[in-house]
């Protein structure tokens, strides 16, 4: 079964922020992110309770409005409450988030638009601190479709004076979800899913419940790790029409998948074929399936070539390949994948979410033992990733006291 979705969660847990009282989210993830913008809600005031899957967030009045270092470093999503916080308090301080293994993920687009909206910025000890005596509607063109801005930029309109246009918005699947979440809070929003978001603002906003979909990038990730090993999984909850590049381009390996009632099947029973493949903002092929993608192509019979797009270093994992016997060279913007014909087993370090889950998948299809060191990337997205690995036949040795114990051992679920 797959999860409920990382991306997805975070951003309907900042947006419960907008609407004073109870919020309950369904199908949350149990992965340390989900536990850090925990701990970044109730460090602005809210108080959570989190039970199995469900997640119970009361939101004060009043709200402090700072989204500290130690939390933001941790995880970038923290920022997302800069737009809630903004709306409502009319002041937020969200530490800069600095760089992280996959490039240098600056806030300029969230801060030139929220600055159009009548909010002013500045820097101050490594924090971007934001006020304004209220915000305005007014039409912003993102120069490139964040996911990130587009959301702050969508959640403080909610609450701002007459009509904001978003124009080349972000048009991930999360986006459609927190659009759908905030109108089932009172906002006016419509055109979520396309390049231009309209919203108009209202005076208040109320608590609403909300089931957390399923996570795509969980989905392709499990996939590749059957067809890694040249084998099959049906993936209940996957949701075929939010992976369409990426399934054409399983297909285009000589994979096979279809839709069943229940989710998505794939498989594959020979050496896939070589594919090029670029990643793009949605509905481009993600960029977050890039690593586990070329970690496939490995063994793949031919060369593939890889542009990565949308962050400028995204290929930490290459070397990691490199050890386990992939020949991959990185020129700038792109990888050139020269399948061999099997990966031998070897100690590899991750070095970030994504290519750390890409060295496991490379670890399942290896001959021989694999260790993959600093898991704890991997255990920020993936709930019971080796549980799951299990249960799609894997040898796994996973500390799995540790990935328990990543998903914050002082934790009180009630
Ligand atoms: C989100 C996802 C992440 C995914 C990424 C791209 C979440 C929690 N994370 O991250 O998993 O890999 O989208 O699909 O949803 N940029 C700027 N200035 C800005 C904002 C972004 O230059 O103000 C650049 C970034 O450096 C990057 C690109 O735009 O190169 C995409 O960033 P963005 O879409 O904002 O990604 P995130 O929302 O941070």
């Amino acid at each position: 079964m797959v999860s409920g979705a990382k991306n997805s969660a975070l951003k309907l847990m900042a947006a419960s922020l907008l609407a004073e009282g109870r919020t309950v989210l369904a199908n949350v993830p149990r992965i340390a992110d989900v536990f850090t913008m925990t701990d970044v809600l109730r460090h602005v005031g809210a108080s959570v309770d989190f039970l199995g899957d469900v997640m119970a967030i009361e939101v004060p009045g009043q709200l402090n409005s700072e989204a500290p270092y130690e939390l933001v470093h941790r995880m970038r999503a923290s920022v997302n409450v800069l737009g809630p916080l903004l709306a409502r308090q009319g002041h937020a301080r969200v530490a800069m988030p600095g760089g992280c293994n996959i490039g240098s993920r600056p806030l300029d687009l969230h801060e030139e638009a929220l600055g159009r909206m009548g909010a002013s910025f500045h820097f101050d000890h490594g924090y971007l601190e934001g006020v304004t005596s209220g915000l305005t509607g007014r039409r912003i063109v993102l120069e490139f479709p964040s996911r990130g801005a587009t959301e702050n930029v969508l959640t403080a309109a909610t609450l701002a004076r007459g009509r904001t246009v978003i124009d080349n918005a972000a048009r991930e699947p999360d986006i459609v979800d927190l659009a759908r979440f905030l109108c089932q809070m009172g906002a006016q929003v419509s055109g979520a899913g396309t390049s231009t978001i309209e919203i108009e603002g209202v005076e208040a906003m109320t608590p609403a419940t909300y089931r957390v979909p399923s996570d795509p990038i969980e989905a392709g990730s499990l996939a590749l790790a059957a067809l890694a090993t040249r084998g099959e999984v049906e993936l209940l909850g996957a949701r075929a029409a939010e992976l369409d590049v990426f399934l054409s381009k399983l297909a285009a390996s000589g994979a096979r998948w279809r839709s069943t009632v229940a989710g998505v099947e794939v498989g594959i029973d020979h050496r896939p074929n070589a594919v090029d493949f670029a990643t793009l903002p949605y509905p481009g092929f993600p960029t977050d399936l890039q690593a586990q993608m070329i970690a496939y192509l490995c063994t793949a019979d031919g060369t593939s070539i890889v542009t990565e797009n949308v962050f400028e270093s995204r290929f930490a994992h290459v070397a990691e390949l490199g050890r386990m016997g992939a020949d991959v060279r990185v020129e700038g913007h792109q990888a050139v994948v020269r399948g061999v014909p099997r990966l031998e087993g070897a100690p590899v370090t991750a070095h970030d979410l994504r290519g750390g889950v890409a060295l496991v998948i490379a670890a399942l299809g290896a001959e021989g033992d694999s260790v993959v060191h600093d898991i704890h990337h991997v255990e920020r997205g993936y709930e019971d990733l080796p549980d799951k690995l299990r249960r799609l036949g894997a040898e796994v040795e996973a500390e799995v006291e540790a990935w328990s114990d990543a998903v914050d051992p002082s934790f009180d679920p009630l």
